[in-house]
């Protein structure tokens, strides 16, 4: 199924830099476990975010020996470069010219390293434009479709959730009879006119409850739900979600959607609670958020909510209406108060 991506043997012998520009993401339906390769163990949706973004510059010297260097905000890092390298010999089947140069990658994101926001979606979701856009010269193909379809599969090969971020609004990623033309090999945009247009002007702003290094990386996390007892029901679960879901987007049902997005947050961190080593992601900061949100939503009647990554970091979504400012009010004033150093990154979508 994926032998539509592989490579021709066009090379070319002329120096290229090319640059691009991608936003992370931020799942409601999470992605969880894997099997090789980033294939998923469950479908997910997520938003594609706008203001948090790698921009990143390959200059790629044809015929030099294979090689990578890397710069993230102008700082050279060799462990990311020696990360690349390896990707980059994972793909060569699909870009049959990516080993007969050498690459100097410089790359920032707009957001704060430590701000545990999917710098991997970002960063992968980049650096996979910029191949396309190196392949385009090489093959010839200029079919955008095609071409944003490859970027999301490469992407994949890199970071799982990275193939997400090629598109934007809601994305989804992993087969579900609910989404058609979904595939597990790459993501697809969902179809705009079965989302209600509640959803389609959103606020992400990301609390920024703790700055360090994340206690578990993702590959460390998908591998723990190998051994989870409870990771065949989860699985399951998500795919019962997309059924709820699609109703929901299309419906415009806010009070269900709020219900569905935190739900699947605390089961991804139950996942890790019930797996084995146990992980605790939250810290008190995220169980005063949380607390605080559900009774400002009791008490207002207002739709602010929340999602989580693996990290203590929380995303507070609602949606850009009359109502936002009493709830922008209610989040400067209530919950910064339990951020490391005052962090928010305020993002919003918009399709
Ligand atoms: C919790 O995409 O970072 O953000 O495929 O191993 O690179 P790898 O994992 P990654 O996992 C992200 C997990 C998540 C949920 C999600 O984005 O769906």
């Amino acid at each position: 199924m994926t032998d539509e991506f592989l490579g021709n043997a066009n090379f070319l012998t002329s120096d290229q830099t090319v640059s691009a520009s991608c936003p992370s993401n931020i799942a409601l339906i999470k992605y969880w476990g894997k099997y090789d390769q980033q294939i998923p163990a469950n479908p997910s949706i997520s938003y594609t975010l706008n203001h948090c973004r790698t921009n990143t510059t390959i200059a790629f010297y044809a015929g030099d020996a294979f090689g990578v260097q890397t710069f993230l905000s102008g700082k050279e890092e060799f462990k990311f470069a020696e990360k690349i390298g390896k990707y980059f010999k994972t793909i060569s089947e699909y870009l049959p010219w990516i080993l007969t140069g050498r690459y100097v990658i410089s790359t920032e994101n707009t957001f704060p390293h430590s701000s545990g926001i999917a710098s991997s979606a970002s960063g992968f979701g980049a650096i996979a434009k910029c191949l396309m856009l190196l392949d385009e010269q090489f093959s010839g193909k200029t079919d955008h479709h095609f071409l944003q379809k490859k970027a999301s599969f490469l992407a994949r090969l890199g970071s799982g959730s990275a193939c997400r971020s090629l598109y934007e609004g809601l994305v989804v990623w992993g087969k579900t009879p609910e989404v058609e033309g979904s595939f597990d090999a790459y993501a697809i945009p969902y179809p705009n006119d079965e989302i209600h247009s509640v959803f389609k002007n959103f606020n992400d702003w990301v609390l920024l409850i703790h700055e360090g290094e994340k206690s578990v990386s993702s590959t460390v996390g998908h591998g723990l739900m190998k051994t989870n007892p409870y990771a065949e029901r989860r699985f399951l679960e998500a795919q019962e979600n997309f059924v709820l879901l699609k109703e929901i987007l299309k419906t415009g049902d806010m009070k269900r959607f709020i219900q569905l997005v935190e739900h699947e947050a605390l089961t991804l961190h139950a996942m890790m609670m019930m797996s084995e080593p146990a992980f605790i992601l939250m810290k008190t900061g995220t169980l005063e958020v949380i607390n605080k949100i559900w009774n400002f939503r009791k008490e207002t009647g207002l739709d602010l909510f929340f999602t989580l990554d693996a990290g203590a970091n929380v995303h507070l979504l609602f949606p850009e209406n009359s109502d936002a400012d009493e709830i922008k009010a209610f989040v400067v004033k209530e919950l910064l108060t339990h951020t490391q150093n005052n962090g928010l990154v305020k993002d919003v979508m918009r399709f």
